[in-house]
């Protein structure tokens, strides 16, 4: 008949779909952060990053790769952003307002995973600039404490105004109905800075060069034995922690490979 003949509209099973934005907090003139509605059918790892974006003038959607902030466990899905004024997606995305529409990708995945890891005792999350978003998502997931007896997450950033996210983040964690009790006493947040005055000043490769972070944590130096370590900033930095995780023993590992440290960029334009 006619009607069979009729060729089905063509439905991309993988396009994005349109989420709502629920909330915006500004942080600096560079970052902020936004939550925005979590599809039912939409699962994905804590530490885990996904494509997100807005549509562009033409109707096709442009999208780059944002790691998730909120845990596996939350309603809703939390990105922490920077704001390029000439970059193609965040100069738009940083005016977004609550009731606005966002693409959100169907396929999340990464290697910041507790999964691609071996056992140890002391968990590592070594952040710069908006490095610590998938660190926001697994610093609010039980499981890292279960897994692991310490969790010490270094934040270093230019300025203090840039270290607000990650301060407030793990002052409120304290009083988390979930993982507040769980983390307590195993949760640390050793902040720096290398353009402003801040208690510590420096990159995190020199505090850890010259044993500086070891000493103010009260911890022994790395170990195989024992630590393992996630790491999550540029390019550059990734590449300079990687170099200094391997000078101290640790291997990498991967999703399929699980080992002593992973890495990822951290995502940004
Ligand atoms: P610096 O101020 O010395 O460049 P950005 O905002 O440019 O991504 O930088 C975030 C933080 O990461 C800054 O404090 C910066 O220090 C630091 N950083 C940049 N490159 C490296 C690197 N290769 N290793 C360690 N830290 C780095």
């Amino acid at each position: 008949s006619a009607a069979a003949a009729t060729p089905a509209p063509k439905v991309n099973p993988n396009a994005p779909t349109e989420e709502t934005v629920l909330s915006v907090e500004h942080y600096t003139d560079r970052l902020f952060r936004f939550r925005i509605t979590r599809p039912r059918s939409f699962r994905f790892r804590t530490g885990e990053f996904v494509m997100i974006g807005l549509p562009k003038e033409d109707g096709k959607p442009l999208l780059r790769a944002y790691s998730i902030a909120s845990p596996a466990w939350d309603e809703e899905l939390e990105f922490y952003s920077i704001k390029v004024p000439d970059g193609p997606l965040t100069s738009r995305l940083q005016s977004i307002q609550p009731g606005d529409k966002v693409l959100l990708g169907k396929k999340p995945t990464g290697t910041l995973v507790l999964d691609a890891l071996t056992p140890g005792k002391r968990l590592y999350m070594f952040s710069t600039g908006t490095g610590f978003a998938p660190f926001a998502s697994l610093i609010r997931d039980p499981e890292t404490y279960e897994r692991y007896d310490e969790v010490i997450v270094t934040h270093t950033c230019r300025d203090n105004g840039e270290l607000a996210y990650s301060t407030n983040l793990v002052r409120d964690i304290a009083n988390d109905p979930l993982v507040g009790e769980i983390s307590n006493g195993k949760l640390k947040l050793f902040t720096s800075c290398t353009r402003t005055p801040h208690p510590t000043m420096g990159r995190i490769t020199t505090l850890i060069e010259t044993g500086k972070l070891f000493e103010a944590l009260g911890v022994p130096k790395l170990d195989p034995a024992t630590d393992r370590a996630m790491i999550c900033g540029s390019m550059e930095m990734i590449q300079d922690v990687k170099a200094l995780m391997i000078a101290n023993g640790l291997t990498e590992g991967s999703n399929s490979a699980p080992a002593e440290f992973v890495i990822e960029k951290a995502f940004a334009g």
